[in-house]
């Protein structure tokens, strides 16, 4: 069966996540593998991204947020950081008016203060680009740690004054205005959130897969959401089901969460 068909068939509309978002793992050992300098990783991830969001939009998913670049990024080599961040001058100069011709509009999420004058500038171009019809917000996480996110929430809600509850920090942090993911996708085999959206993440399904960033396409995308799918989100509470009679894990159908 084609990627396409298996999309077709595994999403139905009702099921398909809300808001995905993305850990886009795997680049260096993509390139590594192939005797490739890691940096062409990085490069076939940019096509990679570019068939994530292609993806999304077809499966009517309304809001995908991806990590870039984490705040820990900074400690690679000081090449690998440079061609990463030339990787995305380059992909924002080609990517933002294609992005609009597919609906998406771009949102960056994450400290700015540390990239460069232009970066900076084709990232506030790109994010004042008119999109319509609107099909898909994609946002990018650069130079983004979910500690980070954290503090910054904590101080603007501490110099407006707040009183801190979960309710009003919750207001103050990065993508405050849009729900919360339902489904993180990581791949590369690791099985971790590397500081990322720690605060958004608190009641995200996760599903891990081996794949390589730069071989991720629209099958990976269709059997992530067919697997979502088939979960049920209970939110703290207990099960609507009954839980099946001779259950040996749980008997008496205590389990939460
Ligand atoms: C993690 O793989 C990937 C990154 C740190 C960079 C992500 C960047 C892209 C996918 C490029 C395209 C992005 C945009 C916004 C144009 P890794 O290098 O940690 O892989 P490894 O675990 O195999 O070493």
């Amino acid at each position: 069966m084609s990627g396409k068909n298996a999309s077709r068939k595994t999403a139905q509309p009702a099921l398909v996540p809300r808001h995905v978002a993305v850990v886009m793992d795997g680049n260096g050992r993509w390139a590594t593998r192939r005797l490739l300098p890691r940096t062409a990783g990085h490069k076939f991830g940019a096509d990679a991204l570019t068939r994530l969001v292609r993806g999304c939009v077809q499966q009517g998913v309304q809001y995908l947020t991806v990590f870039a670049f984490s705040s820990e990024n900074w400690k690679r080599p000081a090449e690998e950081v440079s061609a990463l961040m030339e990787l995305f001058v380059q992909a924002l100069q080609r990517e933002t008016p294609e992005l609009a011709a597919q609906g998406v509009c771009l949102r960056f999420l994450g400290d700015r203060e540390p990239l460069n004058a232009r970066m900076r500038e084709l990232m506030a171009q790109a994010e004042s680009a008119v999109v319509e019809p609107l099909r898909m917000r994609l946002n990018v996480a650069l130079n983004y740690g979910g500690r980070w996110d954290i503090v910054q929430a904590a101080r603007a809600a501490q110099a407006a004054g707040v009183e801190l509850t979960e309710q009003s920090l919750g207001r103050y942090m990065c993508l405050a205005d849009i729900p919360e993911p339902d489904l993180l996708i990581r791949t590369g085999g690791e099985h971790r959130v590397s500081n990322f959206l720690l605060w958004q993440l608190a009641y995200t399904e996760f599903y891990f897969t081996e794949t390589l960033w730069p071989d991720f396409d629209e099958q990976t995308l269709a059997h992530a959401i067919a697997d979502f799918a088939r979960r049920e989100r209970r939110f703290g509470r207990v099960s609507d089901k009954p839980a099946a009679s001779g259950d040996p894990a749980d008997p008496a159908g205590l389990r939460v969460a």
